[in-house]
């Protein structure tokens, strides 16, 4: 049982799920083009058991059934994805069906009372724009530009909020440095570039949206908490620094318009040329801030080269992912980035949630850690509103199992349990838990 209830939170405080496109719609459909993911699926090593998103949850086609299940729980909002692959399969011409089907999709969630909060990438770039360089290609801001004014000129006045990137973190640094993601890069500079990408991509995307009259614009910011693994002055560095890499620059990009300065020593080189005259554009007022909070981290120095540091195993509790439960970092980088970044602006939780070894037996779920999971984070939100930060809502990941990543179909997130041979859904213990939470 959610130890919460609705009245607990601040009126008009919204509860909802997201989702994103490549990870539940089926890509197979609807005139969709190829998109890196089925690139970096399709190439061994990258993707457990080399699955893609061709099929996933067949939201394409499942999705009135799938905002019923929103609907019925009770939640405010739909925090959705519209892939840029469909609606543009080359990156450039317009698939009229492919946004046919994000017009159905809205007017779906509209007729169920459920706010549209839309996410323009949600990571499903075009192959041919990868082609042409992908995040590395300054040109990419602009071809993001023309992307978001298509699907916003049709989409924009029903939206309740519009967020333009997913995760800068993930399309950047994981992806290109780390190579987990797709690309699959490990690449310094190609890194850094991305980096400044992503973020001029965003101011842009934002100056088009103002220009079209869109309200309420946003960006989702992922953050994970760092902490040194011991008392060295070392492992202090090694834990500022990742916190510089993972979790200041890209918030400190769009709301000071400026890089922390380790950075700016140690990847300068590598940023575009004149990187510095895009900071304007970077900055470009925004109206909320989104943040996607799972873990922390435990840093120690490293002897290796350039960032010299290394995570270490935690003590914590573990979720399927491996990842350490530590709520106490959600209601640190609410405070934090209310204090430092964004003041009285409206911040939502826009992702939150856990992987569990879910079954069903006897047409059950008994998912109970979620159910702690999400207790003991919605707790965390509560302190830092009780703070006085303006939390204004809270996003459960995910309504559904669904793709996840670099880890196929193996990892399950949904309060939706979905089995991928049948693609049967069943609400799990967790779904029933906000059903009865969100009622009281
Ligand atoms: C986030 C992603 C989301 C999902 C969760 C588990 O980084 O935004 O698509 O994979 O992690």
């Amino acid at each position: 049982m959610l130890i919460h209830k609705r009245s607990d939170f601040p009126d008009g405080f919204l509860f909802g799920a997201a989702t994103s496109a490549y990870q539940i719609e089926g890509h197979k459909f609807g005139g969709a083009g190829r998109a890196m993911w089925d690139d970096f699926a399709a190439t061994p090593g990258n993707v457990v058991r080399a699955e893609d998103g061709a099929l996933a949850c067949d939201h394409y086609h499942r999705y009135g059934a799938d905002l019923d299940l929103l609907k019925d729980a009770g939640f405010d909002a739909y925090r959705f994805s519209t892939s840029w692959a469909r609606v543009m399969p080359d990156g450039r011409t317009l698939n009229p069906e492919g946004l046919d089907f994000y017009d159905r999709l809205t007017d779906a969630m509209l007729e169920r009372g459920l706010k549209p909060c839309a996410t323009l990438y949600h990571w499903e770039l075009p192959s041919a724009l990868a082609d042409q360089g992908g995040w590395r290609n300054r040109d990419i801001a602009g071809w993001f530009g023309d992307f978001t004014e298509a699907v916003m000129a049709r989409l924009g006045d029903r939206m309740y909020s519009v967020a333009t990137i997913n995760e800068f973190w993930c399309v950047s640094w994981l992806s290109h440095f780390l190579g987990h993601h797709a690309p699959g890069l490990r690449d310094i500079r190609a890194t850094a570039r991305a980096m400044h990408h992503v973020l001029l991509a965003h101011g842009t995307a934002i100056e088009r949206m103002r220009g079209l009259g869109v309200q309420n614009l946003g960006a989702v910011f992922n953050m994970e908490w760092a902490a040194p693994a011991d008392e060295s002055p070392e492992a202090a560095e090694a834990a500022a620094l990742y916190d510089d890499i993972y979790n200041h620059f890209f918030v400190s990009g769009a709301f000071k318009g400026t890089y922390p300065e380790r950075l700016v020593t140690a990847l300068g080189n590598h940023f575009p040329e004149g990187w510095q005259d895009d900071m304007t554009k970077i900055s470009a007022r925004l109206d909320w801030a989104g943040i996607n909070y799972y873990t922390r981290s435990l840093l120690a120095a490293d002897d290796g080269p350039w960032p010299h540091l290394r995570a270490v195993d935690g003590p914590l509790e573990k979720t399927q992912m491996g990842w350490e439960i530590y709520p106490q970092g959600l209601h640190d980088f609410l405070v934090r980035t209310a204090r430092e970044y964004t003041g009285d602006l409206p911040l939502y939780v826009t992702e939150n949630g856990m992987s569990n070894a879910d079954m069903v037996m006897d047409g059950v779920v008994d998912d109970a850690a979620r159910i702690a999971y999400f207790n003991s984070h919605l707790s965390a939100v509560r302190n830092a509103i009780g703070k006085g930060v303006p939390v204004k809502g809270y996003m459960a990941w995910s309504l559904l199992d669904n793709y996840e990543w670099a880890l196929g179909y193996e990892k399950r997130f949904g309060m939706v349990h979905v089995d991928f041979e049948t693609l049967e859904r069943v609400p799990k213990a967790s779904w029933h838990a906000f059903k009865g939470m969100l009622a009281k």
